[in-house]
């Protein structure tokens, strides 16, 4: 630990105008410091290190750091270390039971319900896009990646078509808020200006910055500097999603405007039936708090998080805490028993959002610990650190750890073909090859439904890319009355444009 002795030049007031209190927002807390609190908090918390390098620093970079160092929550931040090495708090598997599930049938009466919703102006839509698409090989926001299989139409592209579709449907278009990440907030604002918002209002699409958390020395409990001025901050995962929400005022914004369901998703997932009125029609009806889909996992190894019922309440058990025991466990029938994965689309009330926000400890949402790789900065020697070995504690907040909150819950059977085909992987399973095809699949058999057969393989996959725009349609119901065009021969098969069917 570095002494702060050995900062004889820490002016403080050189990097503040003197007593000046700084409102600022990390984490989502808006949390107020002046520079000889933070002086005293540092010495006290054995984290002085955090200063290396200051006598170098210029005005601004001072401030920063000032600025995001008096953001910290050093009591929790001991803690969290402190319980580094407890295995993670799972709920009582022991008393697990395969959930019920209520199958997504169609339904006039339900599905009128969810439209007057959606036709009120009842919903709003929360699309978490913190991640980038790192292990895709990219720098950018995943939801930039070019996904649709003829005309190459982005991950964020397709979700706003599905949101302005919505809108011209019903009348009403609901706001689509987008959580980023210090990564990808200045990308994807310049990606939705730069094509127009995909044809939304500016003011349709609603930017939110999720918090973000230090990565602690796994060896020490010394906050990690990615560089001096700069401790190593990584996203506060997307259950950071309801404290950035609250935090920045935007649970109230919905709520003053009689707002009372947020459609949840994933950037990854372009087969996504954005606010269904299918799904938001059983919700409301079981005046559900939280109500999220299923899909019947695929194989003991799929990696989705499982729902299961405890003591009458929904739990998510990721797949690696999921004990291997449970996830390969059968029912007389050969079907896995635990069989209800998660493909990460919920419907939540704004009024439950609102109380677990505001929740503390068992109310509010737990940190999960993971070790990682993380580089940095040795401020003894001042030498950058690139390990080889997992040397820090990152911490995120994932937003199914509401779900155990909600007196009353919903889960919804739909199926991986309908509405789940994440993109995580550059190759392989869930990459971009096999989220393409999905897409042609889907499609492929909204046509057939309407008697346009296209060319299909041994397995039944279509032999050439198949793709609808969701201006042109949201399900197979929305082609009839279209005037569709004869598949030819070799040729992709595409309906792009709403005004020329
Ligand atoms: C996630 C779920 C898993 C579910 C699966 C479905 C977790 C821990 N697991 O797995 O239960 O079955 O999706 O595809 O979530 N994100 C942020 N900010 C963050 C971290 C993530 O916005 O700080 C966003 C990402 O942009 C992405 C989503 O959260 O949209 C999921 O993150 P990802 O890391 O891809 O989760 P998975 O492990 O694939």
């Amino acid at each position: 630990m570095v002494s702060l002795s050995k900062f004889p030049d820490f002016d403080y007031e050189g990097a503040l105008p003197p007593g000046c209190r700084l409102p600022l927002v990390m984490n989502g807390r808006h949390e107020r410091t002046s520079p000889p609190e933070l002086v005293e908090q540092l010495r006290n918390h054995r984290q002085e290190h955090l200063l290396f390098g200051w006598e170098r620093l210029d005005g601004p970079a001072r401030q920063d750091l000032v600025a995001t160092l008096g953001t910290f929550d050093w009591r929790e931040l001991e803690n969290l270390y402190a319980r580094r090495s407890e295995p993670a708090k799972l709920p009582d598997l022991a008393a697990a039971v395969a959930p019920p599930v209520e199958v997504e049938e169609p339904d006039a009466a339900l599905e009128a319900l969810g439209s007057v919703a959606l036709q009120r102006g009842r919903v709003a839509v929360v699309l978490v896009a913190g991640g980038q698409g790192s292990r895709l090989g990219s720098d950018l926001p995943k939801g930039c990646f070019p996904i649709t299989p003829i005309t190459g139409k982005s991950l964020y592209q397709v979700h706003a078509e599905k949101v302005l579709a919505l809108g011209r449907r019903h009348g009403v278009t609901p706001p689509l808020f987008i959580m980023t990440s210090p990564a990808t907030d200045g990308p994807t604002r310049d990606f939705f200006a730069r094509h127009h918002h995909f044809g939304l209002a500016p003011d349709q699409v609603r930017y939110f910055q999720q918090g973000t958390m230090p990565a602690v020395d796994l060896a020490t409990g010394s906050l990690l500097l990615d560089s001096p001025g700069k401790p190593f901050l990584a996203p506060d995962g997307h259950g950071g999603c309801l404290s950035a929400l609250e935090n920045q005022g935007h649970l109230a914004w919905m709520q003053e405007r009689g707002i009372r369901s947020v459609f949840y998703f994933q950037v990854d997932n372009p087969l996504v039936k954005v606010a269904d009125p299918n799904f938001l029609g059983r919700h409301l009806r079981a005046e559900s708090q939280a109500s999220s889909k299923v899909v019947p996992k695929r194989s003991a190894g799929e990696k989705v998080g499982v729902f299961v019922s405890i003591a009458g309440r929904c739990h998510l058990v990721e797949y690696s805490d999921l004990p291997q025991r449970m996830a390969e466990e059968r029912l007389a029938d050969g079907g896995l028993r635990y069989a209800a994965g998660s493909p990460a689309i919920h419907l939540f009330s704004v009024d439950f959002l609102r109380r677990v926000a505001s929740g503390s400890g068992e109310n509010g949402l737990p940190f999960h610990v993971a070790r990682k790789k993380v580089p940095h900065v040795d401020t003894a020697t001042g030498a950058r650190v690139v390990p080889d070995r997992e040397n820090a504690l990152k911490f995120e907040r994932f937003i199914f750890d509401a779900l155990p909150q909600a007196d009353r819950w919903l889960l919804v059977g739909v199926t991986h073909e309908g509405e789940f085909a994440p993109l995580k992987n550059g190759e392989g399973p869930d990459s971009p090859d096999t989220v393409r095809l999905a897409q042609s699949r889907l499609a492929a058999t909204w046509l057939a439904s309407r008697s346009v057969r296209l060319p299909l393989d041994e397995r039944g996959d279509p032999l050439v890319p198949v793709e609808i725009s969701p201006l042109v349609a949201l399900g197979p119901d929305d082609l009839k009355g279209l005037c569709l065009p004869e598949p030819a021969e070799g040729k992709p098969y595409l309906l792009d444009d709403p005004d020329n069917l």
